[in-house]
């Protein structure tokens, strides 16, 4: 097997490779003058394994192109291509929230999974199920790292002063299971969005009994609003905010927010090309290069 890189990769790949003793192939890339992208793979890889590796944020749209074009390649070379995508875009329209929309998600992964994909293997993907049913025949492993936030939650916090907070009913399983390995409580807290404006409301009655340390797990920060309503809540009554968040995408000033409404520590994982300075980023190269052995989808 090898380990190929696709623009968007943050760097994992060639970590990855390291781990698992395996060659790593970096895609060449340029922009041409009217915006089209090109790819190109510098060594022929034909008739192997492949691990592409790639991350959809930032620009989401060329992120796609690029996959497109890569898989196009590999199965062409009769390449069986496992495609490690660390954040997966447009996973949030999982279904026609207001009718007439498209299911973007879909979309995407029929598309993807139509190239000739052995497995897609995403990392704490928004909509896991909703992969699922539209891989159709392609394996699919949604990867949860989990063990990676509690390790480090559980070295720094003892466990009588910690409450996990799952921002809205979509993260109560992941409060749950952090929870469970933190060996502490969890509360959910109901939210609401207007699907139009996106402005989201919550129903913070929930949280009237937290006290000492909250961490508060999502998915994805986006613009930081999901968050920030709760921390505001909890930091005014004097309990201290921890964020545990997979995909910290920060859009438009969404860090200066958190921090704004209390937040004393960010906690992410590096599944995009966004670094910010202030947030701790915690490596999942040793842990997705475990999970992918445990999975048998690398020797
Ligand atoms: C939504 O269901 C997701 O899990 C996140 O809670 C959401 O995407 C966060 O977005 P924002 O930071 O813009 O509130």
């Amino acid at each position: 097997m090898k380990v190929t890189s696709l623009p968007g990769d943050p760097g994992i790949g060639p970590r990855l490779a390291d781990y698992l003793k395996l060659e790593h192939v970096q895609f060449q890339h340029k922009i041409f003058p009217d915006g089209e992208l090109y790819l190109r793979l510098p060594k022929i890889v034909e008739g192997e394994r492949v691990l592409l590796v790639q991350s959809m944020y930032p620009n989401q749209n060329d992120r796609v192109v690029e996959l497109l074009l890569a898989l196009e390649l590999l199965s062409r070379y009769n390449n069986s291509v496992v495609l490690l995508v660390t954040y997966l875009a447009y996973a949030r329209q999982d279904k026609e929230f207001l009718a007439g929309e498209p299911i973007s998600l879909r979309s995407l992964v029929k598309a993807l999974s139509s190239l000739g994909l052995e497995a897609l293997v995403t990392v704490d993907a928004h909509s896991p199920l909703a992969i699922k049913e539209f891989v159709g025949s392609v394996r699919y492993v949604n990867l949860v790292p989990d063990e990676v936030f509690s390790e480090v939650l559980s070295k720094k916090y003892r466990r009588e002063e910690l409450t996990v907070i799952a921002p809205d009913q979509g993260a109560e399983k992941r409060a749950a299971s952090l929870a469970k390995q933190l060996g502490c409580g969890y509360v959910v807290v109901k939210k609401s969005r207007d699907r139009v404006t996106g402005n989201v409301t919550h129903v913070l009655d929930s949280l009237s009994s937290v006290y000492g340390t909250a961490v508060i797990v999502d998915d994805i920060v986006s613009t930081g609003g999901t968050i920030a309503g709760i921390a505001s809540y909890l930091s005014s009554r004097g309990v201290r905010v921890v964020v545990a968040a997979s995909h910290a995408l920060f859009v438009g000033g969404a860090y200066e927010k958190l921090v704004r409404s209390g937040v004393a520590e960010i906690y992410a994982l590096p599944t995009t090309g966004v670094t910010v300075e202030g947030v701790t980023y915690l490596d999942i190269v040793p842990y997705l290069a475990r999970m992918l052995r445990e999975e048998k989808i690398v020797e």
